[in-house]
């Protein structure tokens, strides 16, 4: 196990789109899951994306934390190769954060409804329903995955700042629960 290094906004692995993974069950597959999540664990973050660590893999970790949200909580994931389709055209705002750009947040449209489909470690495969705030990480995450970070969803860059900083103004208690919610 270790904990890798987390690449930042700018770093040209975040940019990329990362390819297919060709075995999930492979070993070296599972010792980046491994490493993945002690990495998130470390960062206290709730998702992590391969490219994130560096690693141009489709693949990413995520887990939906007790009452987040609002949604029912997710025990830790592993999606393989994912791929996602909205439900419906509905789309809602909610404040964001990612490792990948630490001490920020933004408010970001997501869809509100999505299916989602991967492969597990096992070759499994995953096939879900989510709302609200799962249905918010696993976009996200599945971002990285086409070289786009949050900030690129964004409509609003007044909305976009320091958690710290927007703890100060009209937007505390938003910024307060975005708290813990990066990925
Ligand atoms: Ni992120």
């Amino acid at each position: 196990m270790a904990i890798l290094k987390i690449a930042r906004m700018g770093h040209p692995a975040l940019m990329r789109p990362a390819l297919p993974v060709s075995d999930p069950t492979a070993p070296e597959v599972a010792g980046l899951v491994e490493d993945m999540i002690e990495t998130m664990e470390d960062a206290g973050g709730v998702g992590l994306a391969a490219p994130q660590v560096h690693v141009p893999w489709r693949l990413v970790i995520f887990f939906v934390p007790e009452g987040r949200g609002g949604a029912d909580s997710m025990p830790l994931t592993v999606l393989i190769n994912p791929e996602i389709a909205p439900l419906d055209e509905n789309m809602e705002d909610a404040w964001e954060g990612c490792l990948s750009l630490p001490g920020l947040t933004g408010l970001v449209p997501r869809h509100r409804r999505i299916r989602y489909t991967g492969f597990d470690l096992s070759g499994a495969r995953i096939e879900r329903e989510a709302e609200g705030f799962h249905a918010r990480v696993v976009q996200h995450e599945c971002d990285h995955l086409d070289g786009c970070l949050y900030p690129m969803r964004m409509r609003d860059m007044s909305q976009f700042g320091f958690v710290e900083d927007m703890r100060r103004g009209a937007v505390e208690q938003k910024a307060e629960k975005q708290e813990g919610e990066i990925a």
